[in-house]
């Protein structure tokens, strides 16, 4: 089926659009007919088979010249063994050494036994080397020996700091060992730890899985919009010190299935606007149902319904554009047994937010990377991806996203209006930039009305969270304890930073309005706490809600790249919840 999709796609692009392809839609809300090039095959997707003719077509704002490339990201091998670290034979052994384990003692030999035993097979090489190159095990350091006449073809030393206690550090482990192995071109790596300490079985677990995601995800390089491109030769990565058996190969497949979400997470918020439109996001989430049809099912909504539904803060921000909008809805049922939770996941999903007539200008206002503005809504499908694979028992989950994009045009929203959500409260919106709580609103309501219980929202919402907590931490806003302990918990395990703000009620003084129920923004002060407390007046009182303003951590700044940020927690919190 994928192969189909591809070809016929190729075969549009490469020629002048046959006029057969044209075709009457309606764009934009109450507006008349008008003619748009369509076509009916997305070829967003490089990543899965599955993928499916769709019946209804895409709008495509630049004809569909630029296109992604069909690379399958090649899948990394993922094994335990129980072999003596220095009969590993491979490319590259990696050792994990905190600064302890590089205590060495009179006579500069090591303390600590697994090096001891590698370094007296090397004639005291590594000690040496060691020594000479400073390599003292902080973290980011890497020293990587070639060992000719060995069954591993190089050492490499891989600094985890004073001590390696976390998720994070581990992550990182994974991802300096990825970094090493593209550096030696090596196909395959052994992993182990110098020491392992007197670690639970559960840590151990804990642990086996995020050094294997970060070798995943380090891997990984989103190639599809270059010309010209190098494919990673990493091809299986051996754990060893861990043990083996079905516990250990069960946390692996589990570490590799969320991967592949974060990476489809990751291709989402990569792609630029004028590619991935609303339409195409929820041909995405379409293909994700498709593809784990046993537990997902899949509702899109086009305008029309959404009008019907009384959207009218979520149209307001969509009315602009000429890509229009989709509300999307993912439900996950389990294949079998009774449901003892009922979940949403709820993402903003602005495919790009140009501010409206508020327009983003000005150094620092980064419109340029707005394509990243449906973050939340990638974290939220990665996780109905991952849980499409894992298949969790006893957990009902809801994954919503109100798509669009936020443009000016003659159609589109003016600061002033006031929107009317479809509980039937009103906004006045004195900043159209104030967008992604509009289109949340809705959405929220909408999930509220699936009968979820607990709802987390993830949202690009505000700038002023990134000056707040910086590039690398995300917000947490919710009123209960138990879920902020529940999803602190889930962050801990997959290595995911997290800092509780508080939503202080006073600070509402700032969104009332004189004409309509609020406004949609307060101040400059408190910006990610307003933003919080306008969220919350869309919430059913007896559901547990949570918003993460993940504006800071959906992009790496340093690789110019989207993050996948949220879905391990997600996936973690799910399964937490799961029986
Ligand atoms: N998508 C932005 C938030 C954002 C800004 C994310 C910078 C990442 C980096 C959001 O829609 C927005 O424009 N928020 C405004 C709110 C303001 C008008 C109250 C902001 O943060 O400036
Ligand atoms: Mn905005
Ligand atoms: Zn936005």
């Amino acid at each position: 089926m994928a192969a189909i999709a591809v070809s016929l796609a190729t075969s549009l692009t490469s020629a002048v659009v046959p006029s057969s392809l044209t075709s009457f839609v309606f764009n934009k809300l109450n507006s008349a007919p008008c003619l748009r090039i369509t076509f009916s095959v997305s070829r967003f997707s490089s990543y899965r088979g599955g993928g499916k003719l769709m019946a209804h077509s895409l709008v495509r704002a630049t004809l569909g010249l630029t296109q992604p490339a069909n690379i399958d990201v090649p899948k990394i091998a993922l094994s335990a063994k129980e072999i003596d670290v220095a009969e590993w034979k491979g490319d590259i052994l990696a050792v994990g050494v905190t600064e302890k384990d590089m205590t060495k003692d009179d006579s500069k030999r090591f303390e600590n036994s697994l090096l001891k035993n590698l370094d007296a097979k090397l004639g005291g090489h590594l000690s040496e080397a060691s020594s000479e190159e400073d390599f003292t095990g902080k973290p980011g350091q890497s020293l990587v020996l070639r060992v000719p006449g060995h069954g591993a073809k190089r050492i490499g030393l891989i600094g985890l700091g004073k001590s390696a206690t976390n998720a994070y550090a581990f992550r990182n482990f994974g991802e300096a060992i990825a970094a090493a192995a593209k550096t030696a071109q090596a196909s395959n790596v052994g992993i182990v730890l110098a020491s392992s300490g007197s670690t639970s079985n559960e840590s151990k677990l804990n642990i086996a899985s995020a050094i294997a995601s970060g070798t995943v995800l380090g891997t990984y390089e989103d190639n599809r919009y270059k010309s010209d491109s190098k494919k990673p030769v990493l091809k299986s990565v051996d754990i060893l010190g861990f043990g083996t058996g079905p516990e250990l190969d069960k946390k692996l497949k589990y570490a590799e299935d969320v991967s592949s979400a974060v990476i489809f997470g990751k291709e989402l918020v990569n792609s630029p606007a004028n590619v991935l439109t609303p339409a195409v996001l929820a041909e995405e989430a379409t293909k994700i149902a498709s593809t784990y049809s046993d537990v997902l099912s899949a509702t899109i909504l086009n305008a029309e319904q959404c009008k019907e539904l009384k959207m009218g803060s979520y149209l307001g921000v969509a009315a602009a554009s000429d890509n229009p909008p989709h509300f999307i809805h993912l439900c996950y049922k389990p294949p079998s047994g009774p449901i003892k939770a009922k979940l949403a996941l709820v993402g903003k999903g602005l495919t790009f937010d140009s501010g409206g007539y508020n327009i983003k200008t000005g150094p620092g206002c980064s419109i340029e990377l707005m394509k990243f503005d449906m973050g939340g809504s990638a974290a939220v499908l990665g996780a109905a991806k991952a849980i499409g694979q894992v298949k969790p028992p006893g957990v009902e989950v809801h994954f919503i996203v109100a798509a669009c994009e936020n443009m000016i045009s003659g159609t589109g929203m003016r600061p002033g209006d006031i929107v009317t959500a479809s509980n039937g409260k009103t906004i006045e919106v004195n900043n159209t930039d104030a967008e992604g709580r509009l289109t949340l609103a809705d959405a929220l309501i909408y999930a509220c009305n699936q009968g979820a219980e607990k709802i987390i929202d993830l949202a690009t919402l505000t700038g002023a969270c990134v000056v707040a907590l910086g590039p690398s931490i995300a917000g947490v806003f919710t009123p209960s304890d138990e879920l902020a302990n529940e999803v602190f918990s889930a962050a801990e395990a997959s290595g995911e930073k997290l800092w509780r703000m508080p939503l202080e009620e006073s600070y509402w003084e700032s969104m009332k309005s004189g004409v309509a129920d609020m406004v949609n923004t307060g101040g400059r002060q408190g910006g990610a706490i307003t933003a919080a407390l306008f969220l919350k007046q869309f919430v059913d009182e007896k559901v547990q809600w949570m918003h993460i303003d993940i504006a800071g951590p959906v992009w790496n700044e340093k690789n110019r790249t989207a993050t996948g940020f949220g879905i391990q927690t997600l996936v973690e919190w799910v399964r937490q919840h799961s029986s």
